[in-house]
């Protein structure tokens, strides 16, 4: 803040960040930097539509279900077209990939850049609803066809992310980027529109005091998650874990970057790849997580090794602090030794 006042008149704004971190890469054509300020444009439109859903008659279903079965609310079908349009228009994308569509989308070929983009475009659709924050998520990777984009180029592992992000639609409304050099945290001033640095070099810490995961589903969880849980909520020494599950999944890893603790969704009786998709929800909250300094696993292996087969497959999650993670991840290895 500025000794005038309120107002800081060199304030840090995302799109000069962006812009200071590209002057930092000498081969850097700006492509990334107008794909980020574009994700910034659909992040504010959305944040928009979000404060004004009720007013607005943007609550509801929409009448369609997206390919996963679920049912599609409006706010997600205007964030998705936000996504699209404006990642189609912005000539640094070549091929999208949307929770909402079941196939991958093709740029056309005269407005196509060299870049990918995965994202759910509004992730905890069921807590629109009743008020409870909802996010964006999104990871970026290099084309790696010369000539036309196919699916292939969109099956990278996380670990050939370029970006990744998200946007939390909370109590105010936050963006967390990574563009391998670490996370920063901007927050949107409604004042002036733009999204100012708030939390530079996000750490998780190395352990926390909060559990996160749907307990209701403690009956089809294998043993391990079992004993695991019971161990945060019954330990031997020390004091319990608090428990906190929001059922939105930016808002729930927002909390673990910045409390530290750990966020589970394991594969269950009933969905054996656990719940969340490896492409636009697993994969750039995992790379935040990692350029945190934390851990995120689907069990065995980082979640930024897997190898994606198809881009709608699931994979469990266990992310958060390094010695949180290291704990589940001990058990589970005990269980498979058994
Ligand atoms: P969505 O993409 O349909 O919104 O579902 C994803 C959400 C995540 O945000 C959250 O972590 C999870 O679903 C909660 O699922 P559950 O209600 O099974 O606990
Ligand atoms: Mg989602």
């Amino acid at each position: 803040m500025s000794s005038a006042g309120t107002i800081d008149t060199n304030c840090m704004t995302l799109t000069r960040f962006v812009l200071a971190e590209q002057r930092r890469a000498p081969d850097a054509t700006g492509d990334m930097t107008l794909l980020l300020t574009t994700i910034q444009a659909a992040v504010k439109a959305i944040s928009s539509a979000v404060r004004k859903a009720g007013l607005a008659k943007l609550y509801g279903i929409a009448g369609q279900t997206n390919v996963q079965g679920e049912e599609v609310k409006k706010l997600d079908v205007l964030a998705n077209d936000l996504f699209i349009n404006l990642m189609r228009s912005s000539y640094t994308t070549c091929l999208l990939v949307s929770e909402e569509n079941e196939n991958v989308i093709e740029v056309e070929t005269e407005k196509q850049g060299k870049y990918i983009i995965c994202f759910d475009p509004l992730d905890g659709s069921s807590n629109i609803d009743c008020l409870v924050s909802i996010g964006s998520i999104f990871g970026i990777y290099k084309r790696l066809s010369k000539s036309n984009p196919t699916v292939e180029d969109a099956l990278q592992p996380g670990k050939s992310l370029v970006a990744a992000g998200y946007a939390l639609y909370g109590s105010a409304t936050a963006l967390v980027l990574s563009t391998g050099q670490g996370v920063n945290g901007f927050m949107l001033d409604p004042a002036i529109g733009e999204f100012i640095l708030t939390d530079p070099k996000m750490t998780v810490p190395s352990r926390g005091k909060i559990y996160s995961i749907n307990e209701g589903y403690a009956g089809t969880w294998d043993d391990a998650v079992k004993e695991y849980v019971e161990s945060k909520k019954n330990p031997k020494t020390g004091k319990p874990y608090g428990a906190r599950y929001i059922g939105s999944m930016v808002a729930d890893v927002h909390r673990t970057l910045k409390y530290g603790g750990i966020f589970m969704y394991p594969a269950t009786k009933d969905a054996p790849s656990g719940k969340l998709r490896l492409l636009y929800e697993c994969n750039p909250m995992g790379y935040i997580m990692e350029q945190a300094g934390g851990i995120a696993s689907n069990g065995s292996i980082s979640i930024l090794d897997i190898e994606p087969k198809n881009i709608h497959e699931r994979s469990p999650i266990f992310l958060g602090s390094k010695d949180d993670v290291n704990d589940v991840l001990a058990v589970i290895a005990k269980y498979k030794k058994a």
